[in-house]
């Protein structure tokens, strides 16, 4: 297990506010020792083991006369039984799905909201190996594990024109460089371009990435959940209306008083706090690997001996669950893009949980709202029953 409880230590004189304040999403910060031992115990060989696994996101980089030559997963299983001579770099996006032990890494980030982290992506390269320099879009955390890697970062961002699968910028002027060392951490906010060689083989680096959702996801889904409320209501469907309306002198002509009122129409949705909180969090809950729906789902009575017998409910590791407090007793309980209305005690209880005991099903079985919420996560997938140490003997 990679587990970092450890608190994210800033450089002297920082703290996590005065890193928010001046810093995060403005300018990169070296942190020195930030996260002592974090993945130290994640090994070469187990990285490529989930690198030529079919449903991880990796890719191979190497380099040939300089440029850097990208291959995409999922590889042959012996891709890796003979490694590049020349320099290389394998990227795994998501690891902490496929490395759960890589959660825990998560916590030392506790400072940012969870809805804002994306993914865990870990690179292994050996000596010389990196991506090339590149502008990101998303503001990331580099946690060097293993081995060193130098990296440059800043100056002018000249964009390149050819290279879109590396986000390549065609010009690298740095102006900032570092060699890190395991456990130093490079913030970088997003649009600053950086590149990271490895000094030795064996350099394994940790992105811990945000994301920062777009407005055409966020508008895409918002209709998609004004549709689905409207879809078998047409007779209260919201509608234009313009009683009282002024001469038409020209019928071909749109008015800008005809598109306020169409706009007005568009702002009383978003108006709307419980309809928008319902589309928003279920776009930033949206994961990157949804878990897999059972083939059975037990009834509640059956669930609850199960758990009673020692059984538990484990949380499928890519989901992403976040809570909404609508008023005092409820709130919406974002699960994998889907929402869900519970008491405000059990949204907020159980979106920090990674299992679901017999204890806390006694605690919350009794409630409708929690029990189909429960219900509904096991069925998806979210919570998954693991048979517990009794059992598994
Ligand atoms: C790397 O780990 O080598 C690449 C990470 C990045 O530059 O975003
Ligand atoms: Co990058």
């Amino acid at each position: 297990m990679t587990n970092s409880a450890k608190p994210f230590q800033f450089p002297n004189g920082y703290s996590p506010e005065t890193f928010l304040e001046s810093y995060w999403q403005n300018q990169p910060l070296l942190c020195r020792n930030a996260l002592e031992g974090a993945g130290k115990s994640l090994t070469d060989e187990e990285i490529l083991e989930v690198a030529i696994q079919d449903v991880s996101d990796a890719r191979l980089i190497t380099m040939e006369d300089g440029k850097h030559e990208v291959e995409q997963g999922p590889f042959p299983l012996d891709r890796f039984d003979i490694l590049p001579t020349t320099p290389w770099t394998v990227l795994i996006q998501s690891m902490e799905v496929w490395q759960p032990g890589l959660q825990g890494l998560q916590s030392a980030f506790d400072f940012l909201p969870r809805w804002r982290f994306d993914d865990v992506m870990v690179s292994l390269s050996s000596a010389h190996g990196g991506v090339g320099p590149h502008v990101d879009q998303y503001d990331v955390f580099l946690v060097q594990a293993a081995g060193r890697r130098r990296w440059s970062w800043g100056g002018p961002v000249h964009r390149s024109a050819e290279d879109v699968a590396l986000r390549q910028v065609s010009r690298f002027e740095p102006t900032e460089n570092a060699d890190l060392e395991p456990g130093d951490v490079l913030y970088l906010p997003p649009g600053v371009p950086h590149e990271g060689v490895a000094l030795s083989d064996g350099a394994i680096t940790i992105s811990i990435g945000f994301r920062a959702p777009g407005i055409t996801d966020l508008i895409g889904h918002l209709a998609d959940v004004v549709a689905e409320t409207w879809d078998d209501a047409v007779e209260v469907e919201p509608r234009y209306g313009d009683a009282g309306r002024d001469l038409s002198r020209d019928p071909w002509l749109v008015s800008s008083t005809d598109l306020t009122g169409l706009k007005q129409l568009l702002l009383n949705a978003l108006g709307d706090e419980e309809l928008t909180a319902r589309a928003l969090g279920e776009q930033i809950s949206m994961p990157r690997f949804p878990p897999e729906a059972p083939e059975a789902v037990p009834e509640p009575g059956e669930l609850a001996k199960l758990l009673q017998a020692g059984w538990r409910l484990e949380r499928w590791a890519g989901s992403r669950l976040f809570h909404h407090p609508l008023d005092a007793q409820r709130a919406l309980l974002f699960v994998d893009g889907f929402s869900l209305p519970v008491p405000v005690e059990f949204a907020a209880w159980v979106a920090g949980q990674e299992t679901i005991s017999a204890d806390a099903w006694r605690d919350w079985h009794q409630n409708p709202d929690a029990l189909l919420a429960i219900m509904m996560m096991v069925g998806r997938g979210t919570f998954g029953l693991v048979p517990g140490s009794k059992e598994r003997a």
